[in-house]
């Protein structure tokens, strides 16, 4: 396990994170559909960024996730839209939120419904959202995923849903600073990004009371439910 601490925001609009998502490149390859796109560690290792996969439409490995949903669904972190879109086309409700002009601009354009705000701004429907859907590794979001699961628990209604992706390796639980990169031009501003295996994040979910909904693996995408074990109350 590597564990590199890094000094947690809460990421509201305007910060250092908000604005590392928010240029180029990431835009640029939003707008493209393409890569390349990395997250780069402070040691230069390069963590690939699947941009033509979000790009396109929800796989087969997305439409089983989404199979899991329930009520109003949140998709925290939600790109350029691609489970926006499969969800309205199955006629549930669900909000998009990212700190990605770009990204909400596409999402809108495919159909979504998305607000350029981060998960820890203030945010409509807090405290009644049925499931809240952190994939393509946005349990990273924040670096700090004890945060991020306590933001949620107060985002969802009582007994609400998470639905999250992790790492295909076990191991990893991993706290990180990193820049979004093309490779070629300057790296952006460095933000707080956390790597969870599933037995990371059932150990920091037991902790914090949430309960075990299952996991399960399809074309080698690593997937966890967790359900609040909140009974009341909201923020
Ligand atoms: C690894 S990408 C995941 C892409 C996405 N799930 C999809 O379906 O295309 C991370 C996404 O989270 C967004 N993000 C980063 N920090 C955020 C925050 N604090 N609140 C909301 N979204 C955030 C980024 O802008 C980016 O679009």
């Amino acid at each position: 396990m590597s564990t590199t601490t890094a000094r947690i925001g809460t990421q509201r609009a305007g910060g250092p994170t908000v604005r590392a998502w928010s240029v180029d490149p990431y835009a640029a390859a939003l707008r493209a559909g393409r890569g390349p796109l990395f997250l780069r560690r402070a040691d230069g290792w390069l963590l690939p960024l699947d941009v033509e996969r979000w790009c396109a439409e929800a796989d087969a490995a997305d439409l089983e996730v989404l199979r899991h949903c329930e009520g109003a669904v949140l998709d925290v972190g939600c790109g350029p839209g691609r489970l926006l879109t499969a969800l309205a086309a199955q006629g549930r409700r669900a909000l998009g939120i990212d700190v990605s002009e770009a990204a909400v601009a596409r999402t809108v354009r495919r159909g979504g419904q998305a607000l350029h705000r981060s998960v820890f701004d203030p945010l409509p429907g807090t405290g009644r959202w049925g499931t809240a859907l952190l994939l393509d590794g946005n349990i990273g979001i924040g670096g700090d995923p004890p945060a991020l699961l306590d933001r949620l628990t107060h985002l969802l209604a009582p007994g609400g849903l998470v639905l999250a992706e992790t790492v295909p390796c076990p191991d990893v639980d991993e706290r990180v600073l990193v820049q979004v990169t093309d490779a070629r031009g300057t790296p952006g501003t460095p933000f707080p990004w956390a790597r969870l295996g599933t037995p990371g994040l059932l150990r920091h979910a037991h902790e914090a009371g949430w309960r075990d909904e299952g996991h399960w693996t399809a074309d080698g995408r690593c997937f966890v439910a967790l359900r609040t074990g909140r009974a009341t109350g909201r923020r």
